[in-house]
């Protein structure tokens, strides 16, 4: 798989050494978002409906937890599992969960060498981190060897065309000329080569596709998504947020700008 910025093990680890950034972008993606349905909502609402008594539950590359959260408080393991390479988003994960009530066991690790036994979780979650490897099929092959005999992994990524709007106007901005024919974020695992790579070690149950619509207000609403981009080449003086602002009103209108991205849910069990 060829590597994008979001597959570098430097950058990566600076992306999620702490939670700024990742609040940054995903607040800046909620507050635009028209249409679609949240995530960990769906996730948890998926792994409802495909497994029953759940034991142990592992969100895999959790982040701040906010998935994790809610498949406690969805579905109600007897143990739930929180796995990142994030010491610091680990944290913030815990002390969300626990705040709600709910006991979670930190795992930092690489998704690509899982620390649990074989066979010992009933649901494994991946959500938006897959892309994260240049080798998603052996992360995928992790998650199918830690699965019990019943259980069910929901992984979800986003298209590979994501956010391809945004690209068209950093291009005609100048911040990046070469914008548009940069490798998608999503390029190593996204919604159309997903299923594929699931199917080499696991056998696909259902995969759900849906379409997420956003509008940004205005170009200061859009810049502070785009500054916790890692996917353009922009000067390092126009590295900030307010600069972005600057350099977006003095080239293009300043008129809302739309996007879109289609999120996929693939559930799938162990072959
Ligand atoms: C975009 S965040 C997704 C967080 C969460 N799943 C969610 O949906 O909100 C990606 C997460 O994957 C983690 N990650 C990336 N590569 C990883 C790896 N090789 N092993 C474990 N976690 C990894 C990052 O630290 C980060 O927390």
């Amino acid at each position: 798989m060829p590597a994008t910025p979001f597959t570098d093990p430097h950058l990566i680890a600076n992306l999620y050494n702490s939670p700024a950034r990742l609040v940054r972008r995903t607040r800046s993606l909620h507050a635009a978002k028209t249409r679609g349905a949240d995530a960990a909502a769906t996730i948890t609402e998926l792994a409802a409906q495909h497994t029953s008594h759940l034991q142990t539950v592992c969100d895999i590359g959790c982040g701040r937890g906010s998935t994790t959260l809610r498949l406690a408080t969805g579905l109600r393991p007897t143990k739930l599992l929180a796995l990142d390479q994030s010491p610091a988003l680990l944290d913030v994960a815990v002390e969300r969960c626990r705040a709600a009530g709910h006991a979670v066991t930190p795992i930092c690790a690489d998704f690509h060498t899982l620390p649990m036994p074989s066979g010992s979780i009933d649901l494994a979650v991946a959500a938006f981190c897959l892309y994260h490897s240049t080798r998603p099929e052996a992360a995928v092959a992790e998650i199918a060897r830690c699965l019990a005999p019943a259980g069910r992994a929901v992984l979800v990524t986003k298209s590979a065309d994501s956010y391809a709007e945004l690209d068209e106007l950093v291009a005609a901005a100048d911040l990046d000329p070469d914008a548009t024919t940069r490798p998608s974020l999503y390029q190593t695992f996204h919604a159309a080569n997903a299923p594929t790579i699931v199917a080499t070690s696991m056998t696909v149950i259902e995969v759900v596709e849906q379409r997420h619509e956003f509008r940004f207000d205005d170009l200061e609403a859009v810049s502070t998504y785009l500054a916790t981009s890692p996917k353009y080449s922009v000067a390092e003086h126009l590295r900030s947020y307010n600069r972005i602002t600057d350099e977006l009103r003095r080239r293009l209108p300043n008129t809302p700008v739309l996007t879109t991205s289609t999120v996929s849910y693939i559930v799938a069990e162990a072959n």
